[in-house]
């Protein structure tokens, strides 16, 4: 296929695509307070999670979750600090933070790069830093 024929089709494909992508999005939060984590907290989960939270999540939330990353300082908003933020919140609500990305455009969608699996190990570390653990 030569490239003016290809231009259609590629617009075309994103016209469709673009609102499709968004009314999943609205359709995920919307369902999210039927979410429910399927992963026990256990140790060999919470370990799976810190490593992903090392490699991922520390440039921006910090070593021990305050939210005081090296990287924080250049952000609009401050990122959340897991020990004083996520009391309230249910592991329903962290799933679809860290999965389709926050309430401003500065926490990233990371359903682009783990699997639900490593979303959950993830959530059940942050609930060993919500207890003040590492
Ligand atoms: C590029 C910096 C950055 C990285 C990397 C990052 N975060 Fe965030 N995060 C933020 C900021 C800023 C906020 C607060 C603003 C917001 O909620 O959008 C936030 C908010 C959150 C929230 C609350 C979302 C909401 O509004 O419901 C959760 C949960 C969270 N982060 C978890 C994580 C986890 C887990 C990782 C690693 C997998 C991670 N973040 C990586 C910057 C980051």
């Amino acid at each position: 296929m030569n490239i003016r024929r290809a231009v259609p089709v590629l617009v075309i494909f994103l016209f469709c695509w673009i609102p499709m992508a968004i009314s999943q999005i609205e359709m995920e939060k919307k369902d999210v307070d039927t979410i429910r984590n399927p992963t026990p907290p256990n140790e060999t989960s919470q370990d799976r999670g810190r490593e992903l939270f090392m490699s991922r999540c520390v440039v921006c939330h910090g070593m021990e979750g305050r939210g005081d990353g090296p990287h924080s300082e250049s952000l609009g908003v401050p990122p959340w600090d897991f020990t004083q933020d996520i009391t309230d919140v249910t592991d329903g609500d962290l799933f679809n933070g860290i999965k389709n990305g926050g309430q401003f455009l500065w926490m990233p969608p990371f359903g682009l790069i783990l699997m639900d699996d490593q979303i959950w190990d993830v959530i059940n570390y942050l609930r060993l830093l919500e207890k003040g653990g590492n």
